[in-house]
């Protein structure tokens, strides 16, 4: 049996790659907001509460920032304004502003994101498709011009979810509220740019305290291998392993990859929805979406492989995201796994499978994560040790789902 280690967090995330940004601030902006110009009373009426922050007279209740963000919405340069920031009577010892990022802040995001998830960020790899996501959000706060804390907050099911994603704060201002303020900030975006979201969703795989819990509901959670090989190596060594399998009698499953046209029926299915998914949850790569049409339009839109066992009654599923760079190390890349169903023979076949698709070409090292059912953990990291013969990167560690209402 392999040991349970703590190590730092590994990444959640992925990224919809789609046309236009959201139209908050920054030059695209400009134009599109041009046309909900307030009247003259209105914008005095936001003039004094944003000169009530200003001087720190006003408190910044959700009513007073709504106030305050449909300032932002007809004037976006005034997004730029430092605010002395107060919630819930707590003051921050700083004077924060928020911006929508650009491409022009990688470079300060990338160095506030130093050593994050010990070196396995996603974000680095995500960042550029973020800002052109039109569902997407990717709010930045600064510190006296640079850079000190991101949140992203996707919009998916149909409108009516954010997506909370990418949460992080520079380490030396970790521990005095920042981030929590920031979550604030993008809640009450969200509340006033879309009206119909009623939820609030995570992922995370730290541990949960009490406080987590009285904050969120747990959806469903999912057990997490990371493993870790060279492609070419194990390329050379793939054939041996499928005939080592079949001389053992232990036969490999089916596995059929799904054409694009394919996906939607077989996912959506009944069988695939109520039988195999986690909670009715398709989780990608971190990405929790409802089982519902317009979420398989974004999956859709993105490079991943689709398993099943057989297209028509599945007895597991699988989906493969196509692997991505990580900045442990030069040649390093990412190959995320989220396997569906609770059958160990099943599951064994897929990572065969995807394993396979992925070692055919390409060069460098693999970090994968394979999300799965908590119970087949120990079962699978033996056959990754022992079958597969690739490094087990980390101990037993998971993947949680939470939820929470978002009040209006
Ligand atoms: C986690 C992190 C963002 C917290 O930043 P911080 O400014 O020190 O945190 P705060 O002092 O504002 O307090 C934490 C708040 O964020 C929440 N929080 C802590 N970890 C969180 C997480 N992983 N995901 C979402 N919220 C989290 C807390 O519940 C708390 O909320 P509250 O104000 O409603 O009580 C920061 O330590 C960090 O950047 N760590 C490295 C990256 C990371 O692990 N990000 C989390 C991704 S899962």
């Amino acid at each position: 049996m392999l040991s349970r280690l703590t190590d730092p967090p590994p990444p959640w995330v992925g990224g919809v790659s789609d046309a236009h940004p959201l139209a908050l601030c920054g030059s695209s902006m400009h134009s599109s907001l041009a046309t909900v110009k307030p009247t003259e009373e209105e914008q005095k009426q936001q003039r004094s509460v944003l000169q009530g922050f200003r001087q720190n007279k006003v408190p910044l209740s959700a009513s007073n920032f709504g106030l305050y963000l449909s300032q932002i919405s007809v004037a976006p340069s005034l997004l730029f304004e430092t605010f002395k920031m107060k919630f819930d009577n707590k003051t921050l010892d700083t004077e924060m502003d928020f911006i929508v990022a650009t491409d022009k802040e990688f470079g300060e995001v990338i160095a506030m994101s130093k050593g994050i998830y010990g070196g396995l960020d996603y974000l680095p790899s995500r960042y550029h498709s973020w800002l052109k996501d039109a569902n997407r959000m990717v709010i930045l706060a600064r510190k006296d011009g640079k850079v000190i804390a991101l949140e992203s907050v996707c919009i998916i099911d149909d409108g009516e979810t954010m997506l909370v994603e990418g949460l992080r704060v520079a380490p030396s201002e970790r521990g005095k509220g920042v981030a929590g303020i920031l979550q604030k900030y993008c809640i009450q975006l969200v509340k006033e740019k879309y009206p119909n979201v009623k939820i609030i969703r995570l992922t995370r795989d730290d541990k949960l305290g009490p406080k987590d819990f009285r904050k969120y509901r747990l959806i469903t959670k999912q057990g997490i291998l990371l493993v870790r090989f060279n492609v070419k190596e194990l390329r050379s060594r793939m054939d041996d392993i499928v005939h080592m399998l079949e001389e053992a009698g232990s036969e490999l499953c089916p596995t059929v990859i799904l054409e694009r046209e394919e996906v939607k029926n077989i996912i959506l299915s009944m069988t695939v929805s109520n039988k195999l998914l986690p909670s009715k949850t398709i989780i990608q790569d971190w990405q929790p979406f409802k089982p519902i049409e317009s979420n398989l339009n974004l999956l859709l839109k993105k490079d991943l492989h689709w398993i099943v066992d057989n297209k028509q009654c599945p007895n597991f599923a699988s989906l493969c995201t196509f692997p991505f760079r990580i900045p442990i190390g030069d040649d390093w890349f990412y190959l995320n796994i989220d396997m569906f169903g609770k059958d160990l023979a099943h599951i064994k076949s897929h990572l065969i499978a995807h394993l396979h698709n992925h070692t055919q070409n390409g060069h460098g090292n693999i970090m994968c994560q394979i999300f799965m059912e908590p119970s087949l953990w120990e079962d699978m990291a033996y056959f990754c040790k022992h079958v597969i013969c690739v490094e087990i990167a980390k101990g037993y560690t998971e993947q949680y789902l939470l939820e929470s209402d978002l009040h209006p």
